[in-house]
Parts: C-alpha cells; sequence; structure tokens
C-alpha cells in the first residue's frame, strides 16, 4: 500500500480503549472479584542465603480467617517448565516456588497465606515464624571492581572481529574507562498479580503479563496439565517493560493456592515483592578500550563487560551488542560475562543489553570526541556504519544521518560552546549532551482471526496484549485501514489465552508482528465474503469473486463497478459472519537485511553550583523506526523511554545490604524516580520512512528505542556543564561534589 492511500494509519487517533481506562471500566488482574473471593499473602526470606531449619505455623493457622498455609513441606507436586522461549515456555524463575528448603536471595516466598480477607492474610502471615540456617549471602559483584569468578556468558557470548589487541596498542588516541550501573527495577503502574479460579478441573486466572501465550504453555506445564485445561486472561496490563514477559512464582502460587482452598484466590503482590521476586535490571560494569586515528575514525573497540544474575540460573543482559553494529570500526572485540549473587533472577527491562551498553559505548565515543577536540556529532558522523558489520548485511533501511541533523538543528546544537562550563545563563550553566539511539526491529509469528459480521462490524481476535503501548489501537487501525471500516466499528479481542496465538509485548516486535497477520486475515475473510456473495442468493450472483474488493466497508465488483455495503451483503445470505485466519512469519528478508531502528538525543541540564542543583531542561529526540502506526501512541512510548532514560542516568538505584542481601530501597519513596517535576520539555518527531522489507505497513517498533542513549547524553551534558564524567550511574549529586 502506498503513502498516499493510507487513511487510518499514521493518524494520532485516540486510544481505542482509553475511555475503558479512565472511567475505571478497563479489568485488571485484581480487580475480579469472583464468588467467594478469598486473598493470599507472602511470607518472604529475610536472609540472603541458607536454609530454612523449621517453620512455627501454630500461631498463624489459629488466626481468624485462615484457611490454608502452604510452604515446602505441603506443597503439592509439581514440574519445572522446560524454559524454552521458542516454545513459549520460557519462565521468569525456572525454580518451582517452595521446591525445597534452600534460601536464594532475600524476599523469596518460603510459605503462602491464604486467609478470607486480605488483612487476615497479612496479619496471619505476619504470625509466621521461620528458623534459618543463614549463611553468608554471595554478592562479591558489589564489592569487586571485575569479579573473579566470573564466566563466560552460554546465553550471549563474546564476539571479535579484526584485530582489536594490536589495533588498540598502536592507536593514536586512546581512551579507557570503566562504566557501571546499578541494579534497576521495572516498577510498572501496576503492581504484579494473579486471581485464580478453579471449575471441574480447569483453571482460569486473571493475570498482569506481557505474553498471554507463554503464560498459558508455562502454566500447563507447571501444574501439569493440558493446555487445554488453563485460560489466561489479561484484557489489561498496567505496564510491563520487560518485568511481565515470563512468568514468577506468585502465578503459580495463586494458581495451586485456589486449588487446595477450592476458592478463587487473588494474590497480589506488595510493592516491596517488586524488587526481589520478579526480575530486576541487572547491574552491569563495562569496561571500555576505544582507539581512534588523529582525523577521528576509530580504529579499536573493546567492550568488556560483567553482568550480575541469581545462584538460580542465568541471566546476561548482553549490553555488548551494541558496539558491533553501530559503528564502523574494524578492529572490535566484546566479552560478556556472568557472575551468581545471592539475588533474585534477572529479567529483560526496557530495551535490554542496548540500554545499559549504550551506556559504555556512548558513554567512551563521547570522551574520545573531548580527546580528540572533535564535535561529539561530527565524531559520530565519521564513524557510522554504512551496513550491519557484525551480520556483513545492508540494512533494511537506516536515516540515522537524517536524524542526527535534524535533532541537531531543532536543539539549536550549532551554538554549542564546547568549553566546559562555558554557557551560563544567570546562576546557572548549561550542559548539553548527545548520543546516539538503536534497537533492533524484530519481527515473530502470529495468527490473527478477523470477521466481517451482518451487522456491519469486524472483529478482529489475537492472543496477543496491550500493556499500555496501544496494541488495541494500532491493531483496530490496521482492520480499519484494510477493511474501510470505520474503527468505531472494529471491536478487537486480545488479552486471552485460546484465541489465535499471537506475539509477546516485548523486543519492540508486537506491532510489526500482528498487522501482517490482521492484513493476510482480513484477505482471507474477504475471500470468504465474495463468495458467498457470488453464490444464487448472493448480492453478486453470478460475478467473478475474484473480481470483488472490501473498500471503504462495501464489498466492490471491479467489472461492474457496483458497491455494496458489508452488512447488505450478508443480509441476504442470512449468515451471522464469515471469517479468516491466517498466519504470518517473517520471511527470507531477514536473511538479506539487517533490521534495526535508529535515533539521536541532544540533552541539555542545568547545573546551579551555589545549591548543587541539577535539572535535565530540554531533549530534542528523533527517531528513524520505520513507517509509525500512531503518532499518538508511538510518541508516548517515547517519552516513556525517555523518562526511563532519565531515571537510569540521575536516580534509580536498587541498594543492596550486603550483611543479609536484603534490598533497603524496596519502595518507591527510596527506590526513585523521575516524577511529573523532573519532566523536561520533551521534543520527539519521527521520520518516517516506511521500511519496505518489515512487512505490514512497514513499521519496526518503537517500545524500547526511546530508553537507549538518554542515559549517556546526560553523562555528557553534566560533563559539558561541570568538568565532571560521572561513569557509575546514577548522576548524584554527591558525586558532583566528591
Ligand atoms: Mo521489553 S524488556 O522486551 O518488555
Amino acid at each position: 500500500m502506498s503513502t498516499e492511500t493510507l487513511k487510518v494509519i499514521g493518524t494520532g487517533l485516540n486510544r481505542v480503549e482509553g475511555r475503558a481506562k479512565v472511567t475505571g471500566r478497563a479489568n485488571y488482574a485484581a480487580d475480579n472479584h469472583a464468588a467467594g473471593l478469598v486473598h493470599a499473602y507472602g511470607v518472604v526470606s529475610t536472609i540472603g542465603a541458607g536454609r530454612i531449619e523449621s517453620m512455627d505455623l501454630a500461631a498463624a493457622q489459629n488466626a481468624p480467617g485462615v484457611l490454608a498455609i502452604l510452604h515446602h513441606r505441603n506443597m503439592p507436586k509439581l514440574y519445572r517448565s522446560p524454559n524454552e522461549f521458542e516454545n513459549g515456555t520460557r519462565v521468569g524463575e525456572v525454580r518451582i516456588p517452595f521446591e525445597d528448603e534452600t534460601i536464594y536471595y532475600a524476599g523469596q516466598f518460603v510459605a503462602l497465606v491464604v486467609a478470607e480477607t486480605f488483612e487476615q492474610a497479612r496479619a496471619a502471615a505476619r504470625l509466621v515464624r521461620v528458623t534459618y540456617r543463614p549463611e553468608k549471602p554471595k554478592l562479591n559483584y558489589f564489592t569487586e571492581e571485575r569479579p573473579g569468578d566470573a564466566k563466560e556468558s552460554k546465553e550471549h557470548p563474546g564476539y571479535q572481529r579484526g584485530q582489536p589487541d594490536e589495533a588498540w596498542v598502536s592507536a593514536p588516541v586512546k581512551v579507557e574507562a570503566m562504566y557501571s550501573l546499578p541494579v534497576e527495577v521495572h516498577n510498572p503502574m501496576e503492581i504484579h498479580a494473579s486471581t485464580a479460579r478453579w471449575e471441574d478441573g480447569r483453571l482460569e486466572i486473571h493475570e498482569s503479563t506481557q505474553w498471554v501465550v507463554g503464560q498459558h504453555k508455562a502454566l500447563a506445564q507447571v501444574l501439569g496439565i493440558s493446555p487445554q485445561d488453563v485460560t489466561v486472561h489479561a484484557p489489561f496490563i498496567g505496564g510491563g517493560f520487560g518485568g511481565k514477559l515470563f512468568m514468577w512464582p506468585h502465578t503459580v502460587l495463586a494458581a495451586v493456592a485456589a486449588r487446595e482452598v477450592q476458592r478463587p484466590v487473588k494474590f497480589m503482590l506488595e510493592r516491596k515483592n517488586e524488587f526481589t521476586t520478579v526480575g530486576h535490571r541487572p547491574p552491569t560494569k563495562q569496561l571500555m578500550r576505544v582507539g581512534a586515528s588523529a582525523d577521528g575514525k576509530l580504529v579499536a573497540l573493546r567492550h568488556d563487560t560483567w553482568c550480575q544474575t541469581s545462584k538460580v540460573q542465568e541471566f546476561m543482559d548482553s549490553v555488548g551488542d551494541v558496539s558491533g553494529v553501530l559503528y564502523d570500526c574494524p578492529n572490535v572485540a566484546i566479552t560478556q560475562r556472568v557472575v551468581g549473587g545471592s539475588v533474585g533472577t534477572p529479567t529483560p527491562m526496557r530495551a535490554p543489553g542496548a540500554a545499559s551498553g549504550m551506556v559504555g559505548l556512548e558513554g567512551a565515543m563521547d570522551e574520545m570526541a573531548v580527546a580528540l577536540k572533535l564535535d561529539p556529532i561530527e565524531f559520530r558522523l565519521r564513524n557510522l556504519a554504512a551496513m550491519d558489520p557484525t551480520e556483513k548485511l545492508p540494512w533494511s533501511g537506516n536515516h540515522v544521518r537524517e536524524c542526527i541533523e535534524l535533532a541537531a538543528k531543532k536543539f539549536g546544537w550549532d551554538r554549542r560552546d564546547p568549553a566546559v562550563g562555558s554557557m551560563r545563563e544567570g546562576d546557572e550553566i548549561l550542559g548539553w549532551g548527545f548520543a546516539l539511539a538503536t534497537w533492533t526491529a524484530e519481527r515473530s509469528n502470529a495468527t490473527a482471526r478477523v470477521e466481517l459480521r451482518a451487522d456491519g462490524t469486524v472483529r478482529v481476535a489475537c492472543a496477543t496484549q496491550d500493556i499500555g503501548t496501544g496494541t488495541y489501537t494500532v491493531i483496530a487501525q490496521a482492520a480499519a485501514e484494510a477493511t474501510g471500516v470505520p474503527v468505531e466499528r472494529i471491536e478487537v479481542e486480545i488479552g486471552r489465552s485460546g484465541l489465535p496465538e499471537g506475539p509477546i509485548s516485548g523486543g519492540s516486535m508486537a506491532t510489526a508482528t500482528v498487522i501482517p497477520a490482521v492484513l493476510a486475515a482480513t484477505k482471507k475473510a474477504v475471500a470468504a465474503l465474495a463468495k458467498l456473495a457470488t453464490q444464487a442468493d448472493g448480492v453478486f450472483a453470478g460475478s467473478d469473486p475474484k473480481a470483488l474488493t472490501l473498500a471503504e466497508g462495501a464489498l466492490h465488483d471491479q467489472r461492474s463497478g457496483r458497491s455494496v455495503p458489508l452488512a447488505a451483503t450478508l443480509a441476504p445470505t442470512r449468515v451471522a459472519s464469515v471469517s479468516g485466519e491466517a498466519k504470518s512469519a517473517p520471511g527470507p528478508e531477514r536473511k538479506k537485511f539487517s533490521f534495526r531502528s535508529f535515533g539521536a538525543h541532544c540533552l541539555e541540564v542545568r547545573w546551579d553550583p551555589g545549591i548543587a542543583k541539577l535539572r535535565v531542561s530540554r531533549v530534542v529526540t528523533v527517531i528513524d523506526a520505520g513507517r509509525i502506526i500512531n503518532r499518538k501512541t508511538a510518541a508516548n512510548q517515547i517519552y516513556g523511554g525517555i523518562m526511563m532514560g532519565l531515571g537510569m542516568g540521575r536516580l534509580e538505584e536498587s541498594v543492596y545490604d550486603l550483611r543479609n542481601g536484603r534490598v533497603l530501597t524496596d519502595n518507591i519513596a527510596d527506590y526513585l524516580m523521575p516524577v511529573h517535576a523532573d519532566t523536561p520539555d520533551l521534543d520527539v518527531t519521527f521520520i518516517e520512512h516506511p521500511d519496505e522489507h518489515m512487512g505490514g505497513f512497514g513499521a519496526r517498533g518503537v517500545g524500547e528505542i526511546g530508553v537507549t542513549g538518554v542515559a549517556p547524553a546526560l553523562i555528557s551534558a553534566v560533563y559539558h556543564a561541570t568538568g565532571k564524567r560521572v561513569r557509575d550511574l546514577p548522576v548524584t549529586i554527591e558525586k558532583l561534589l566528591a
């Protein structure tokens, strides 16, 4: 479809589910209050490592309203999930809750109290007395600069091209710097929750999940029952950012508890649990070594990384990846090492790998520009990769140069005085920083069903979900575009297992994955409609079904020029609806091109040294993500990503007590995140070049790219204002005053 013919795609259509959300009619996992509902509350480990020696449950069992207490001695038999992403069974934590008496991290669930009311469950949980045999928690990641027992990652091994060591030794200009990022926590507005109900051996569970298909398969595996006996409902999700991609222990506990007490059970986590049992962005250390020629061409790039995982399983944040792809450097080495610790298992967090990795890469690029006395933007422009240097493939589309030039122009970059601390406004010193943004453009498999109905409406069904990103809206737009039926008459059903299998809401790939399936299914539904309409009793009796197309909500005969609206087409046939179901998958184009999105951030800070006040005042961002399906929801994603990047740069840090492994900052008063008062002037632009190799309408997706590059742009701006290069995030006032 060419751009000129598009009517609904590309507009800033309001969210189709917006009214339901603002009027409170949107149903979230913890909103389900089935008759007889009871409540669960988790007892968590207060030690970071060791064993449970004994549990005294007498007082809790006798407390008012208590129905059951589950723990490692009475837990019914469960099975570990095979934990394979491709088969939809990947889980956040492979260990089954209450599997044995071992404690792997503080905050691990050790018992679950089920009671008539939430307050009774919580009160009884506080009466559970657990005696531990504590061991010293393993937290050497935090104390050793380069953890000695780190091992090369199995999930994401290293990478090399050229002669990085020789090139480094002989490089005319060198930068060597260690960057580090703390543990970050997703903290979606909607806390994780599960509401489970069994009926005749079948489980209905309401979940806050980014992947109904995966949750469905993994839950059936763990419970050892047929997937046909499980339905996962997730019509609305209040944010996920990766923390809700894979199943965590509380979901299993809710399901088991409901079966044990034969009542519907709601298990809503508390904010503190968000810091331990549902993943986090792992901390990383990144030793950067960058070499350049005197005229500003990269000659060597080494990115050695360390990441902390749990003692239960490996999770590696592949922070080195970006160093292989973004710049045209002939000699590159990336190592990725991982070390276990007494912490919960990490999980992807918005732009996993890239968000952290860009801090090291773009941080070092900025340092190199200073060393070369080159403008940081000019330095980038001299080194952009013309094709993907790791895959050795042409880009499916890459307009990063246009992003950079437009961002610089909108920001007024040409007025930048490179001298540190030179740009003053009253008491404040301005700092201007720059960094690129990038994220992969994946696409996976999806099936969708499209139903054309006698009342003139269209229904689209797909087991994907909308985590706040706009999936309902973009599906409605795609169906409206393909049928010509107005958006108000498109019904979208997603957020339930059992519908045709759709994509995970992760990796920024839901839009690019689901839209081609919706288009293919529409085609099939139209073919079915044409067949029906050309039968003896049809409105196009005797016409050639192949000559019939659906446009502007009407079936149109290209030969006779006659059009009949959808409702009138179906009326004489007495059929309520026709439907088409189709699967779409990425094709051979994936072997011919490298798919990636790009962007550029210019960021301004204001530093008032008299009162030690640092504020981010302006961010100008330009993104090349192919076609933008909905300008409003897409811009929303980028705004959110930038704010998350500002959190990474300035505020967020999950702090552990090294004596016992407990999280000291397990609430959103101590774990700082940017709020509205921290929001700078945000200027987000998409340069729209539809990606002709992506399929659908050429959209690459926008969920994650916004966060990448923001924190290094901030580090660069702070350096420009203050002369202090803070390489361990977040950039706190204390570090600036040190
Ligand atoms: Mo994103 S970290 O794939 O939810």
